[in-house]
């Protein structure tokens, strides 16, 4: 952990202010093994639990359902905690109508065009689920499943090991694809994610994480104010489906220029084509390191106000920018207060969408034999 941010949190506990207690009874011990609960019960009698976990100053709490992150809780510059992500606090509400909040999202993360795709000269057709396409999986992607959960406790931090076995064909793709996910809260409070995967027959894969932060605290209202970074000169421009057109399209000049840093809110109502398509930005930018086998840096997200900082590196070529468009004020969360367009925002980690049907993108085909590995990591800050 950065000095500064012990001595903060030094002081702050000293002044007797300590991690606020999100929704909930159990707490996990500084760097102490994660705590398990019950967290609730599906219609068929399935049991989903509710893992604590809290290390280097950062607190979260993760779903056996869809690997979901339901809170994640850092210090502002003076040591004051918030949950930065939007969530439920009641499982029900997961299941019900939940826009991906905080979840794993696979077996292909964002959207293959027409909820088809043709691999090895065989045609697959998908679970569609957004009009005309596939998003996020399909109707019961990842986020919607109940993954195995093994907690563990290394010299690289604390955390938890999600599995998952795909069935062959299941949501249309090929390959029984078995999935490993890795939570860990590292001794500096980093949130690290790592992937793997591996099938049986050729399939594609598009792992990533769909958590929406709001640095200021779930339910303080919009994130337009908050100061975003992004290391890429490219975006992917979309059809009216959000599906990418396949062009690579320069950033400079337009809204979608994020490399020099600059509040969210201030392109967002610019009338760019692509910004009234898709209702703000949900757009995949293209990023400058490109793939990378160590994490590369790839986004700074800051909240003046909280001078909460989020800064990502990434493995990953692409990172989609979602800017909670389609929140529309009838969800709300643990604080209470509903969450409306632009409450929260996702930084997708990816593949380019629609890459099984974009020949020029790079590919996300997996075949026997091969290991997809992904890796993102979240460092918190506060300044
Ligand atoms: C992704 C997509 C968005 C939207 C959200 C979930 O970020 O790109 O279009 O579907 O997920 O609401």
């Amino acid at each position: 952990m950065e000095t500064s941010r012990r001595t903060v949190l030094a002081a702050a506990a000293a002044a007797g202010l300590t991690a606020v207690a999100a929704p909930g009874t159990a707490h996990a011990k500084e760097g102490g093994a994660p705590v398990k609960e019950l967290f609730g019960t599906l219609a068929d009698g399935t049991p989903v639990h509710r893992w604590t976990l809290e290390n280097g100053g950062t607190r979260m709490r993760v779903l056996s359902y869809g690997g979901i992150v339901q809170s994640l809780e850092v210090p502002d510059r003076r040591g004051r905690y918030a949950n930065v992500s939007l969530g439920f606090d009641r499982l029900e509400d997961y299941v019900a109508s939940s826009p991906y909040f905080g979840a794993l999202i696979g077996r292909y993360g964002n959207r293959i065009g027409g909820g088809r795709y043709t691999l090895d000269g065989r045609e697959y057709r998908l679970s569609v689920n957004d009009g005309p396409n596939s998003l996020h999986g399909g109707a019961a992607g990842f986020d919607k499943r109940v993954w195995d959960v093994e907690p563990f406790r290394s010299p690289a931090g604390v955390g938890l090991v999600l599995r998952y076995v795909s069935a062959d064909g299941e949501m249309g793709h090929p390959g029984r694809l078995a999935t490993t996910v890795t939570y860990t809260l590292t001794g500096d409070g980093d949130w690290r994610i790592d992937y793997a995967a591996t099938t049986d027959r050729p399939t594609v894969v598009n792992l990533t994480n769909h958590t929406y932060f709001n640095l200021a605290g779930e339910g303080s209202g919009d994130v337009l104010g908050h100061e975003l970074r992004l290391a890429a000169s490219r975006y992917t421009p979309t059809d009216a489906t959000l599906i990418p057109t396949g062009e690579l399209a320069g950033v400079a000049g337009t809204p979608f220029d994020f490399r020099h840093g600059k509040p969210i809110g201030r392109d967002i109502r610019t009338a760019h084509p692509q910004l009234v398509g898709a209702q703000g930005y949900d757009h995949n930018w293209v990023l400058d390191k490109g793939t990378t086998r160590a994490p590369g840096y790839a986004a700074t997200l800051r909240d003046p106000g909280s001078g909460r900082t989020l800064r990502i590196t990434t493995t990953e070529p692409g990172l989609q920018f979602y800017s909670g468009n389609f929140l529309d004020g009838t969800l709300s969360g643990p604080s209470g207060r509903t969450y409306r367009q632009g409450d929260g925002l996702c930084l997708e980690t990816q593949h380019f969408p629609d890459s099984p049907n974009k020949p020029d993108f790079p590919s996300t085909v997996l075949r026997p034999g091969e290991t997809y590995r992904s890796t993102t990591v979240h460092r918190f800050s506060a300044r």
